[in-house]
């Protein structure tokens, strides 16, 4: 059979930003593997945009493609296949990513918000309608984890999942360590590169990661989406000092995304976290992300790539149009599961609290240098059961009375932990708030 011949299947895309930009570029370029790939050409017919200009410069002399900025009109033409959203934010990519559902449409995203916030809806939707949602590009930029967690891992029962899944965050860290640049400078050269959200508190304050962490945590385990349940704490009050001291104790940190069936319940927490930096995935630096996924039969498998950027972001959206254009003359009970279980099949397991969660922790102090003040602090830690792992005092500056204290602690209950700082920061010999960051060693 001729391939090329066949007709083609249309692809409505909304959206003409960095990564619409990128898949246009991609599935042009690369147009002749695609089609002996996915067995048909795949074309872009319509676009969607605010950004008229920009697109129009892009499909310059392109036959056949048709620009609107009437994004329903793209949702609702009969010759369009599959939608791909790319607007991002949840309104009105949610409105329009359900009318495309309802119009019988197939849809491709790199929505992680609108997925960990509206999942469940569009995926009862989906599963209603008979089409399939697709969003490989909303986890990781490039690297195929939904793939690897949905498919590749299949036999596994996974255990947990540590990710550093923002690649502006990482790239944030990764600058104010290397070059001791600033907080500001580093987030300043993200966003020139294109990798910061519109909104770039959602990288630096861990909620970017949590909506990812969100849609992986319901893949691995099979429960519903709960963006609601998870805690997110970001890197914008690390200081250089911690960053400094935790590589003295053999430590880097990273925005770390976990989550792990513990017995009680999910865990699911983003927080700037101190891993070892022997640990291949301490070594992911710049806008670079990595997953590590320990599963019980294979142990555990690290993916890492890019994380965000126009091309890279567009492999996963192509990688998901492949697929799709594969799998749409296939009956729909027999395609893989949109979240890898069967929809009725979804477990009902509860969310643990952050206070349940049982971790190690760095907690620096600031404290006079008088005798006795060791004594108190460890007595409120051995009342608690808190078991210190490593310690180390500094030497004060020349001519002052203060200095710093590190403290790294075995695996302990959050809310002990919690507990003993307020009892700590309340002691006559210990100045300001105590530094908490949590620790995972990873092993
Ligand atoms: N803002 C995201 C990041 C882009 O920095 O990782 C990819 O989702």
């Amino acid at each position: 059979m001729n391939h090329v011949a066949m007709k083609p299947i249309q692809v409505g895309l909304l959206g003409m930003g960095t990564v619409g930009l990128g898949t246009w570029t991609v599935l042009r370029r690369n147009e002749e593997e695609i089609v002996r790939r996915a067995g048909r050409p795949i074309r872009i017919t319509r676009i969607g945009t605010r950004s008229l200009d920009k697109a129009r410069a892009a499909t310059q002399g392109v036959a056949g493609v048709h620009l609107t900025h009437d994004l329903e009109s793209v949702v609702q033409h009969p010759d369009v296949d599959i939608v791909v959203e790319l607007i991002g934010g949840i309104e009105p990519a949610r409105t329009l990513v359900l009318q495309a559902i309802a119009a019988g449409k197939h849809v491709v995203t790199a929505n992680k918000a609108l997925l960990a916030m509206h999942g469940n809806e569009i995926f009862a939707a989906a599963h209603a309608r008979g089409v399939m949602v697709a969003f490989e590009a909303a986890v990781a930029g490039g690297i195929p984890i939904i793939k690897a967690l949905r498919e590749g891992l299949t036999a596994n029962r996974i255990e947990w999942i540590a990710g550093i899944i923002n690649g502006t965050s990482n790239f944030i860290l990764s600058e104010m360590r290397a070059t001791g640049a600033s907080f500001e400078s580093a987030l300043a050269e993200a966003q020139a590169r294109g990798y910061a959200e519109a909104d770039p508190t959602f990288d630096v304050e861990g909620i970017d990661a949590a909506h990812k962490l969100t849609i992986m945590s319901a893949i691995a385990f099979g429960v519903p989406m709960h963006f609601d349940a998870a805690y997110a704490e970001g890197i914008s009050k690390l200081t250089r000092e911690d960053i400094r001291y935790a590589e003295e104790l053999g430590y880097r940190i990273k925005l770390l995304a976990i989550t792990r069936r513990a017995k009680a319940g999910i865990e699911l927490r983003v927080h700037p976290t101190l891993i070892p930096t022997k640990r291949l995935i301490a070594n992911v630096e710049g806008a670079m992300n990595a997953v590590l996924v320990q599963g019980d039969a294979v142990g555990p498998t690290l993916y890492s790539g890019p994380g965000a950027g126009a091309e890279p972001t567009a492999s996963a959206v192509i990688a998901d149009l492949v697929d799709v254009t594969r799998m749409h003359t296939a009956d729909p009970e027999h395609r893989v599961p949109h979240l890898a279980f069967q929809p009725d099949q979804l477990s009902d397991t509860p969310f643990l609290p952050m206070g349940e969660v049982v971790t190690s922790y760095y907690l620096r102090l600031r404290v006079l240098d008088r005798p006795g003040v060791l004594a108190d602090i460890t007595r409120i830690l051995a009342d608690r059961d808190i078991s210190i792992d490593a310690m180390v005092q500094k030497e004060p500056p020349e001519g002052e009375d203060q200095t710093d204290i590190i403290l790294l602690t075995h695996r302990t209950v959050e809310k002990r932990v919690m507990d003993a700082i307020a009892h700590i920061e309340a002691l006559a010999t210990v100045r300001g708030k105590v530094v908490r960051i949590r620790l995972e060693a990873l092993n």
